[in-house]
């Protein structure tokens, strides 16, 4: 391991929700940790988009094609078994899970686990592991729903819903195995300058539930056409230094908002940066 940490630490970015924004958090926390020297390795769970691994393949074929030295980590991707008996599935996801995870403990600093949009018994596995979880939510109230019944009139929590209901159960989980706890963060993605309205009562709304349900609410990204545009080359917000790209006052925000992030969720090892103005390189 390059930076010596005990053992690696698992961060596993979920979400029953379908787009909300796990594989773009989790590529930039990739990226983030390897420039301050992590060893990372990545665990797409999304065998049939593999969205995440895709980004990586981006990543490798731009940086081979512009002669560029980007951080590349390395990415296994799991896919569910075929079995048709369920204790059978169940029995082989977790072996060939447990397997990968345990190699994957001697070489890494950190484990990033990214989940595909629904239940699935590989994403409970990996829910039941995490050390830090991380829940990026859309802003509105559809994807408050997964966590949460609100009330129509008084945007009160009401009742737990089913993605909370298996963060819990994971958590009795890692208590029981090896008294572990799961530093569980949601964050707020595609926030807009619009609809203010919206904003603050969805953040209120999270207020209140983070109090009931034990998770960290941090700020998250705003909703910016430039995380959408990264995708072919396999870039990052936190690559512009390394090459040609012009860099935009939008970017510069970005970045910030990356940065911010990475701060809110404190991992082991991780300090506060002092990083030299990018103005030099904007467009
Ligand atoms: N902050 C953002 N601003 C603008 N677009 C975003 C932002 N975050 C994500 N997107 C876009 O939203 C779409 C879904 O993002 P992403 O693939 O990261 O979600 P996901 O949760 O991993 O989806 P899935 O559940 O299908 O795996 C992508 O087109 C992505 O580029
Ligand atoms: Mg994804």
């Amino acid at each position: 391991m390059s930076k010596g940490l005990n053992k690696a630490h698992i961060i596993v970015v979920g979400n029953e929700k379908g787009g909300s924004g796990k594989s773009t958090t989790a590529v930039h926390i990739a990226v983030s940790l390897m420039k301050r020297d992590f060893k990372i390795a990545i665990v797409d769970l999304d065998a049939r988009q593999k969205s995440l691994a895709r980004y990586l393949e981006n990543r490798l074929n731009y940086a081979d094609q512009h002669d560029l030295q980007l951080s590349i980590p390395d990415v296994y991707v799991l896919g569910r078994s075929m079995e048709g008996d369920v204790d059978n599935m169940i029995y082989e996801d977790t072996k060939n899970f447990t397997e990968l995870v345990d190699e994957l403990h001697k070489e890494s600093d950190f484990i990033l686990i990214d989940c595909p949009g629904n239940d699935s018994n590989l994403a409970r596995l990996a829910h039941s592991v995490a050390d830090t979880l991380i829940t990026p939510i859309n802003d509105s109230f559809i994807d408050l729903d997964l966590l949460a019944n609100v009330n129509p009139d008084t945007y009160k929590v009401e009742k737990l819903s089913l993605y909370s209901e298996m963060v819990w159960d994971a958590r009795k989980h890692r208590a029981m195995t090896d008294r572990g706890t799961i530093d569980w963060i949601v964050m707020r993605n595609r926030t807009s300058a619009l609809d203010a309205k919206n904003k603050r009562r969805v953040h209120e709304a999270l207020k209140e539930l983070q109090k009931r349900v034990s998770f960290r609410y941090v700020q998250g990204l705003g909703e910016r056409v430039v995380y959408r545009e990264l995708f072919p080359k396999g870039l990052t917000l936190v690559d512009f230094r390394d090459t040609e790209e012009k860099v935009t006052m939008s970017h510069i925000a970005a970045r910030q908002e990356i940065r911010r992030l990475m701060s809110d969720l404190q991992l082991p090892g991780w300090e506060e940066e002092k990083l030299e103005p990018l103005e030099s390189k904007i467009a």
